[in-house]
């Protein structure tokens, strides 16, 4: 019996890195997945890969019009929602007084109004069901800063105080609502923001050692660990948790450690 059994879950985000891990997860475990993405060859890919268990949605999260078709279509599908998992973003990097406001706007957007209208959708149907899990995922940097990041960080610090307030509203009617903190992603993210010939691995794994994490692990272990997560959650093994984050950070917020010093 799969931790995951009768369970259907929405994965947005879910056509490549992050998103694709968990649907693939959440599939093996027994769940009928919906992997929603704007990459509807990538997420259409992953769909037929998974199997008859694996829908693809066509879904612009920041569109509420597509919310209602996907979650509509779900529940005609498969009768229920019982897991979103808020895992679609966009990345913006550049200095504070460059970032021009269409591009904040567009982050925003896909970061802070799609989770929004995510749980907004889903919101009636798991009411009426009685439970539900929602997954939001935010990321290191919604819980610490790094230059170059004033729209993508402040919707992922954002993204943790919606939790808050959903888990707080919902919790009456048997929904859970939880923040997922990664330090880690899918270099698909990065790259476009990478000066000429960094590789994003590389680039991830010197500021982590600069930090704190002794952590070796690959960019594809980091996913399988952030989905493991993530499955924890969706699933009624976090019975008692709400309203709160997990970390998946390899120790980055734990501080710093200082080579030449004991213990260093
Ligand atoms: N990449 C990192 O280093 C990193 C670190 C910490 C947290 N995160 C978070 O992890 C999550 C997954 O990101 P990832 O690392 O897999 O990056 P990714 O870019 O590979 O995946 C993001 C997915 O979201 C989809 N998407 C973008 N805009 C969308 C929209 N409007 N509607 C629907 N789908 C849309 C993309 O097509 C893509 O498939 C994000 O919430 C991200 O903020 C990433």
């Amino acid at each position: 019996m799969g931790r995951m059994q009768d369970k259907v879950a929405i994965v947005t985000g879910a056509a490549r890195g992050t998103g694709a891990a968990t649907v693939r997860l959440l599939a093996a475990e027994g769940a009928r997945v919906v992997v929603a993405d704007v990459l509807e060859e990538a997420g259409a890919a992953v769909a037929a890969e998974i199997g008859s268990e694996a829908h693809f949605a066509a879904l612009d999260v920041t569109r509420e019009a597509d919310w209602k078709r996907a979650v509509g279509e779900t529940q005609q599908r498969w009768g229920a929602v019982d897991v979103l998992v808020n895992n679609a973003a966009v990345l913006h990097m550049e200095a504070l007084d460059e970032t021009r406001l269409e591009d904040f706007e567009r982050v925003v957007a896909v970061n802070q109004r799609g989770p929004f209208l995510g749980m907004k959708s889903v919101a009636p149907l798991m009411k009426q069901a009685g439970r539900g899990s929602i997954v939001n995922v935010s990321s290191i940097d919604g819980m610490s800063a790094k230059n170059a990041l004033v729209a993508y960080a402040g919707t992922k610090w954002a993204l943790r105080g919606m939790t808050r307030v959903a888990a707080l509203e919902l919790g009456k009617f048997g929904i859970r609502v939880n923040a997922v903190c990664p330090e880690a992603g899918s270099g698909d993210m990065l790259s476009p923001f990478m000066p000429e010939g960094v590789d994003p691995e590389l680039a991830a794994k010197y500021s982590q050692r600069i930090l704190s994490s002794q952590m070796e692990r690959s960019i594809a272990d980091k996913l399988d660990d952030i989905a493991r997560m993530i499955l924890f959650l969706a699933s009624d093994e976090s019975a008692s948790c709400t309203g709160t984050d997990f970390l998946v950070d390899g120790g980055y917020l734990a501080g710093f450690r200082f080579k030449q010093t004991p213990g260093g």
